[in-house]
């Protein structure tokens, strides 16, 4: 079976080189030329684990090709999957599908025979039906089906994300498109993941509704932090407690600076806009967009506070700048509000993230960038830990106490143990974790 898959991104270049590396013939198109170069002279431009090895290893076996022309990857292709990316509106809010129907125009110009176009970008619920109707325009109705597959994988761990998923949602109402992605998706159904046909429109509220009730979980978490701070309790062990009910579950349940990333954000305002659109507005939804917003501006006042009430002149060393671990991704990240209130205050700030770095330098202008942690942290008034990285649990603390000017730290991710930090001397600032953490006892 041939696939086309349009979008070369995080999803779209991971979905391609799974199918790839499940057997099928895959072919990704994107209309960036130097992310195509890149990938056909075997370089990936985006950091995700194992991906580097995935798409090497499938291109090498001739299962997995790039391409900037629609026509030769859509060419016998009995899929052409649209990934491509579904931005916030520029002062609106609403999903951006500029790109999703430019897309959909250009697969009406290549289809030949029966193609099954699966909308596996997240879009607002009835943007199948529009993309049926651009297609229906310019092509016989018996040749194409729509169908929605929303994708559920986290960056970070995609590949396993995707291989072997909670589940696969598949919105359609076609026979021959059902039994086509039954088709493709056959090596994980008998893998034991759960497949959910639904409609079209529910497949595309599946995505929105998931994607909302995880980062109302993570503000959850984040709001009753806040509390702990005051109540001198310790959100961690709150945290546990709490999520040991298989009701709640544990994942989502770490309090920190406030979600970033390429999908809470833009898809919980998505989703607000679109239940005011339908004059059902979620309230819930709506507040917590501000509350997370608010947030990040909160954690630099917890910066400034933890620095005795200024930081003009200081030099804060930030460990951390994309939005979570483990990938390169710096869309929405915290330390983009966070560093530029740092600097606004005054603040000289030196930056170092394992993978981020690349992108974060010219989102970041007057940030200086260091090669490692310890390099960041040298001669610093204060640190600032805004991404868990791994390589952060493990640093010398004794070494890190004699980097610093003053021994402050800031821990936005709650990743060190009180009791050590203090033993080691430091002032230790962490998020919820009750006045010895440095509650409202405390800053
Ligand atoms: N990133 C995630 O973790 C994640 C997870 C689940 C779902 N999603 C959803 O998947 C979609 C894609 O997200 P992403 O993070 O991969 O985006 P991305 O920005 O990394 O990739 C999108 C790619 O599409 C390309 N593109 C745009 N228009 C095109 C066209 N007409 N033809 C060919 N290529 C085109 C762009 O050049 C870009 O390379 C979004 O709707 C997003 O919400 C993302």
């Amino acid at each position: 079976m041939r696939i086309a898959m349009i979008g070369a991104g995080y999803v779209g270049l991971v979905s391609g080189a799974c199918l790839a590396d499940f057997g099928y013939e895959v072919v990704c198109v994107d209309t960036d030329e130097h992310k195509i170069a890149a990938l056909r002279a075997g370089r990936v431009p985006i950091y995700e684990p194992g991906l580097s090895e995935l798409v090497l290893a499938n291109q090498a076996a001739h299962r997995l090709s790039f391409t900037t022309s629609l026509r030769e990857a859509g060419r016998r292709a009995k899929a052409i999957f649209i990934a491509v990316g579904t931005p916030s509106l520029a002062e609106v809010g609403s999903a951006d599908m500029r790109y999703v129907y430019d897309a959909a125009r250009a697969i009406a110009e290549v289809v030949e025979d029966f193609t099954v176009v699966v909308v596996k970008s997240t879009v607002p619920i009835g943007a199948g039906d529009e993309v049926e109707r651009i297609l229906q325009e310019r092509l016989p109705r018996d040749r194409f089906a729509v169908v929605s597959n929303p994708e559920f994988l986290r960056e970070g761990a995609a590949i396993k994300d995707f291989k072997q998923p909670d589940r696969v949602v598949i919105g359609v109402d076609d026979e021959r498109a059902r039994a086509v992605m039954g088709d493709i998706y056959q090596p994980m159904e008998r893998a034991g993941c759960q497949m959910i046909y639904t409609s079209r429109r529910s497949s595309e509220m599946i995505k929105y509704a998931a994607n909302v009730f995880l980062a109302m979980k993570v503000t959850f978490i984040n709001e009753i932090a806040d509390l702990c701070e005051r109540l001198d309790v310790d959100v961690m062990d709150v945290s546990r407690g709490v999520g040991l009910d298989d009701r709640i579950g544990a994942k989502f349940l770490n309090p920190g600076p406030g979600f970033g990333g390429s999908c809470f954000p833009k898809d919980t305002l998505a989703l607000t806009k679109l239940a005011i659109e339908a004059k059902a507005p979620i309230r819930l939804v709506e507040t917590l967009v501000e509350v997370n917003d608010k947030r990040k501006l909160a954690m630099a006042a917890k910066v400034v506070r933890a620095c005795g009430g200024s930081v003009a002149g200081k030099r804060i060393a930030v460990l951390g700048l994309t939005y979570k671990p483990k990938t390169d991704d710096m869309r929405d990240a915290p330390s983009l509000v966070i560093i530029p209130e740092l600097q606004a205050a005054g603040a000289q700030v030196a930056a170092y993230d394992p993978e981020g770095v690349g992108m974060a330098r010219a989102m970041l202008p007057g940030v200086e960038f260091a090669d490692n942690a310890y390099a960041c942290l040298e001669g610093a008034d204060a640190a600032v830990v805004i991404t868990e990285w791994d390589e952060f649990r493990a640093l010398d603390l004794a070494r890190v106490k004699e980097m610093l000017a003053t021994p402050i730290l800031v821990d936005l991710r709650n990743i060190y143990s009180i009791k050590t930090m203090k033993a080691h001397g430091f002032r230790y600032v962490s998020v919820g974790r009750g006045f010895n953490g440095e509650g409202s006892a405390g800053v």
